[in-house]
């Protein structure tokens, strides 16, 4: 299992634009962390750090405490997957099942080990029927599920997914989450990106809170959405989910979530 440590790493774009200063972050094996703030904030700059895709300017990322500086992309990448937020930059092959497969061969992985791995991966993003389909043939929806099985078939101890729900079907959503929910039954660490506070206040135990390329916030989402922490996640554009605004005007305290909310309507009697 790997923990991530960044130590004051900084990111500044070759053009200049400086997209991360100064992030302190440790995200330890089997966590599951949701990574929110407003467009351009350096969520998927920070993420592209994670697997050595991108390097800090300033600072070090640490992998079960060993300064990844000196290892190669490669070994990385066997470590960290990523889904990158669109799908069609990452599609590539002509046939649902090469594109899973595609992963674990470049892991060096056994022709049945890779049959398995993308047996397993298919059916746990409900693509299974779609193996021999061609992935332009699916809808966006299931593009995106598509690449998210081709990180999974990586069997990668960290995943990282960016924007996961974005363009979903309610469907879809459902998916995402119950695959999410595997992961982390499984012990993997679970990383997203998303703009959805709903979802993330469900599905996630830990929010970090990202603003002009610093962690604003990060704690459990009964702390990054309690009424004190909402000026906060004003200044990155984000509102706290309904739940929490609710439980709030009701003075029922923290309520992330609609079990949350219905839960202290209850105890109040
Ligand atoms: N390839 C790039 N070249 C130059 N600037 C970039 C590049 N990618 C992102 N940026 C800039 O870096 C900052 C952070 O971007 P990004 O990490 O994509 O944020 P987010 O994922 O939170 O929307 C923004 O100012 C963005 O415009
Ligand atoms: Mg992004």
């Amino acid at each position: 299992m790997t923990r991530l440590d960044l130590e004051g790493v900084g990111f500044v774009y070759p053009d200049g634009t400086r997209a991360l200063d100064g992030v302190d972050l440790t995200i330890g094996a089997g966590e599951s962390v949701a990574i929110v703030g407003q467009n351009g904030s350096g969520k998927s700059t920070l993420v592209r750090h994670f697997n050595g895709l991108l390097r800090p300017t300033d600072g070090r990322i640490l992998h079960d405490g060993e300064d990844v500086a000196d290892v190669r992309t490669a070994a990385l990448a066997a470590r960290v997957g990523i889904v990158f937020q669109n799908p069609d930059r990452q599609i590539f092959a002509g046939k649902v099942r090469t594109e899973v497969a595609f992963g674990p061969k470049t892991l060096g992985r056994s022709a049945t080990d890779i049959e398995a791995a993308t047996r397993d991966a298919l059916a746990a993003v409900g693509l299974s029927d779609a193996a021999d389909a061609n992935p332009y043939d699916l809808g966006y929806s299931r593009r995106k599920l598509l690449t998210i099985a081709s990180v999974l078939a990586m069997g990668t101890p960290v995943v990282v997914l960016d924007e996961p729900t974005t363009g979903q079907d309610a469907r879809g959503v459902a998916r995402v989450q119950q695959v999410l929910a595997g992961l982390v039954a499984d012990g993997r660490t679970v990383i997203a990106i998303s703009h959805d506070m709903r979802f993330v206040a469900g599905s996630f135990s830990r929010i970090v809170v990202m603003g002009g390329g610093r962690i604003l916030l990060d704690g459990p989402p009964a702390e990054v959405f309690a009424e004190p922490a909402w000026p906060v996640l004003a200044s990155s554009y984000l509102e706290p989910p309904y739940a929490a605004r609710v439980g709030a005007r009701l003075a029922l305290g923290s309520t992330p979530t609609e079990t949350a909310l219905v839960e202290a309507l209850a105890a109040r009697g």
